[in-house]
């Protein structure tokens, strides 16, 4: 089975077509969305329904809850916060109360799914360190857990150790960082997302080019914070 994991689209609409239209992806048997559906971009309403029509599971990220009012906004710095209450001012009711619904976490078959910190979805921690990443991997011993939130794509290894490599053997794999959609953060601009397929037992870190000039646009014409427009294009 093929499984795409998209995460951190961050209310990119040209990101996320790119990346739903990756030829591999595309033909994917199943499709899991890890959270930050909306939050500083400029098409949260586009983005929210694409999701909706593509993914089998959708979990929410702390963008996600800070618009639906689950996560207070001193959470988030100020571009973040501007972002998420502009998201608020645009979505319909019925998008507020979908964001609302969404599970921080869930299990599937052999797969933990949560948007940030598998040990304690709900506390937002960034997993950058690898006491972090051994204690997640204690916590949900048996399974792989999929996660987004630092827009760096990845895996953690059984030993704790963290790889960038684009592909592999899942098998000592114990915890996968998809990168991000609509924002990535390491230095890379292109749209990120991951292939897992089980019967090979192989994940691949794909990238996507798209129109960063349009989802600019986008973003100035929303008179967002000029940050998250201009960071699109160096990738951090
Ligand atoms: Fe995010």
């Amino acid at each position: 089975m093929l499984i795409r994991i998209i995460s951190d689209i961050h209310s990119n609409l040209q990101a996320l077509e790119a990346v739903l239209a990756d030829p591999p992806g595309k033909d994917a048997d199943k499709t899991f969305c890890l959270g930050d559906i909306v939050g500083y971009g400029a098409d949260p309403s586009g983005c929210i329904e694409r999701v909706q029509a593509e993914c089998d599971i959708v979990i929410s990220g702390n963008h996600d809850a800070g618009v639906a009012k689950r996560v207070s906004l001193e959470r988030f710095n100020w571009e973040g916060a501007t972002a998420i209450r502009w998201t608020m001012s645009v979505l319909s009711k019925d998008e507020l109360s979908w964001l609302s619904l969404l599970p921080y976490y869930t299990e599937h078959e052999n797969y933990f799914l949560c948007h940030s910190y598998p040990a304690d979805p709900e506390s937002w921690t960034y997993l950058l360190r690898r006491n972090h990443a051994l204690e997640s991997i204690s916590v949900r011993q048996g399974l792989i857990s999929l996660i987004g939130h630092t827009h760096l794509p990845g895996c953690w290894m059984e030993d704790g150790n963290f790889t960038e490599a684009a592909k592999g053997d899942f098998s000592k794999v114990r915890i996968v960082n998809t990168g991000s959609v609509g924002q990535p953060r390491d230095r890379d601009p292109r749209a990120a997302y991951v292939l897992m397929d089980t019967e090979a037992r192989t994940w691949e870190h794909r990238r996507v080019e798209y129109s960063i000039d349009d989802a600019a646009a986008r973003i100035k014409d929303a008179a967002l914070p000029d940050v998250l427009w201009q960071r699109l294009y160096k990738g951090h």
